[in-house]
């Protein structure tokens, strides 16, 4: 399992890494931690920080508590998500077949998900992502504005992760050069394999804006009570 926190969160604005941000009284990547964790499946935890921010990282691991006999690395990330993922998969031992990738940013994603992803992947789909409909009608621009089409909204998902792949496949996606893309199942669409999408949740939407912020705090508020 990689999760993925070594972004500088430019948009939430905080003035630290959003992994760091507080929220009902933990860090983005503390809630992170402790859902991923809450999965029984889980045997390892690759956390990818900023190299500035690792002993941050290793606090925020160990608050989260992780089970007897879960594994958790920290290691440094890089420049954009793609390095960052390929540097925690990099810690990952052949001997794991099914590798997840998650967003620290996601931080109120449920167990269950990590589970049905996890589940997903070992019923044979070589990449699985959790993935909800889309309630705006999305078009298509091009360099000036202009609408391009408009896609048939039914037939769209809103993507998040956890996203599970079968280790090769993920290895095979990541060695493509080039290709500026937002997930990892983007690169494994390149290669020409199936990409599942399972129904996805709506706690595991991504922090990037304070108003989220504000969301993932009522939402936290909202199942505490
Ligand atoms: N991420 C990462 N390494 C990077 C960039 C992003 O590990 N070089 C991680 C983030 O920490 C986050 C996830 O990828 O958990 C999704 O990225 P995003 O929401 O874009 O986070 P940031 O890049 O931190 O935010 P921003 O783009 O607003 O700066
Ligand atoms: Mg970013």
């Amino acid at each position: 399992m990689v999760v993925v926190a070594a972004g500088s969160g430019s948009r939430l604005g905080a003035g630290v890494p959003k992994a760091f941000v507080s929220v009902g009284g933990a860090t983005l990547l503390e809630h992170a931690l402790r859902r991923v964790l809450g999965c029984p499946a889980v045997q390892l935890v690759t956390v990818v920080a900023p190299a500035g921010h690792l002993v941050a990282a290793r606090e925020a691991v160990a608050a989260a508590s992780a089970p007897t006999g879960v594994r958790i690395v920290v290691v440094s990330g890089g420049v954009d998500r793609r390095d960052s993922v390929a540097a925690g998969l990099a810690t990952v031992s052949p001997d794991f077949d099914v590798v997840l990738v998650h967003d620290a940013a996601r931080a109120l994603a449920p167990s269950s998900l990590f589970a049905s992803v996890a589940a997903a992947v070992r019923a044979g789909h070589p990449a699985v992502v959790p993935g909800l409909p889309v309630v705006d009608t999305v078009k298509e621009v091009d360099d000036d504005g202009v609408v391009v089409s408009t896609p048939d909204r039914a037939r769209l998902r809103a993507i998040q992760t956890p996203q599970g792949f079968s280790r090769a496949v993920l290895e095979r996606a990541h060695a493509q050069l080039g290709a500026a893309v937002t997930d990892d199942a983007a690169l494994v669409e390149r290669l020409g394999l199936p990409v599942l999408v399972v129904p996805g949740d709506p706690l595991a939407e991504k922090v990037t804006t304070p108003r989220d912020l504000a969301h993932a705090e009522a939402a936290l508020r909202a199942t505490s009570s």
